[in-house]
């Protein structure tokens, strides 16, 4: 007989599942918009050159918005609501995290994806792994919460790829040994919060890569997510080779999480990629 109700799985096996690369899916857990804040689920509030509005976790000025100072302070209540929601599930999901866990940036992503012009590398659309140029994660996970919020109930249609070490494994012949100096010199020209390790250079030029590779972009294998409006979802999109094809207002908190912090470090985009190199990277 088929189970009526599918109860949710116990937290190691949760726990597994996100360090596998898995996107683990709450259908079921919303967050939820309050009436005075309709308004901010418009592409009118962003500035249309930012693809998000985003707030740091220290509060401060909203990025991205062609907001006036009220609709910027609306923007702030709302992301720092959600910040502090989607630090809640993730310590419900995964209590093993609490205590490592460092809260990230927040995002409004407000504007529809499907119809959208933009770089090869800025292009989500295009199957990656995250990877951040001016905000070294010097060997820390990026483990981010979403929710979508579409007022209107359509799905955010996400696809998954191939896991993490197939992935490496096909882009790594191509990518060099990145440079000390030139790490230094960004970090001298504040072009980068932080030293750029070679950890992180390696990711950017694995997210870059896969990004600008047509036939790869064609003919990867993939698999196709709908991801209902009044859902959230918990993944590690360092290693989640992944990308957002379609769907408009959702949320974003991205939390950072030492590799050491994980259940099993040895399937960290860190550790993966030292094996493969047989050098350390951070
Ligand atoms: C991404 O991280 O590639 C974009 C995800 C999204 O906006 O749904
Ligand atoms: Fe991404």
């Amino acid at each position: 007989m088929a189970l009526a109700y599918a109860p949710d799985p116990p937290a190691a096996s949760r726990l597994a599942a996100l360090e596998r690369g898995e996107l683990l899916s709450l259908p079921r857990t919303g967050f939820a918009i309050e009436p005075h804040e309709r308004l901010l689920l418009s592409p009118d509030v962003s500035d249309g050159r930012a693809k998000n509005l985003s707030l740091g976790p220290a509060g401060g000025r909203v990025a991205g918005s062609s907001l006036d100072a009220a609709g910027q302070a609306l923007a702030a209540a709302l992301m720092s609501r959600f910040a502090d929601w989607a630090a809640a599930l993730v310590a419900e999901a995964a209590p093993a995290y609490a205590a490592a866990l460092q809260r990230g940036r927040t995002s409004l992503r407000p504007c529809e994806i499907s119809g959208r012009a933009l770089s090869p590398r800025k292009d989500d659309r295009r199957l990656h792994v995250d990877a951040f140029a001016s905000r070294p994660v010097q060997g820390r996970r990026i483990l981010r919460v979403f929710a979508n919020v579409d007022p209107d109930g359509r799905p955010r249609v996400w696809t998954l790829g191939e896991p993490f070490e197939d992935h490496a494994a096909r882009f790594l012949p191509w990518i060099g040994r990145p440079s000390a100096v030139l790490a230094r010199g960004r970090q001298a020209l504040g072009l980068t919060r932080g030293r750029r390790t070679a950890y992180d250079s390696v990711m950017l030029a694995l997210h870059d890569l896969s990004k600008a590779d047509a036939g790869y972009q064609r003919a990867a294998p993939r698999t196709r997510m709908a991801l209902p409006a009044g859902s959230s979802w918990i993944v590690f999109t360092d290693a989640a080779v992944h990308a957002a094809v379609a769907g408009r207002c959702a949320l974003e908190q991205t939390f950072y999480l030492p590799v050491e912090a994980m259940a099993e470090p040895e399937r960290s985009p860190l550790r993966i990629l030292e094996r493969r190199l047989g050098r350390p990277l951070v």
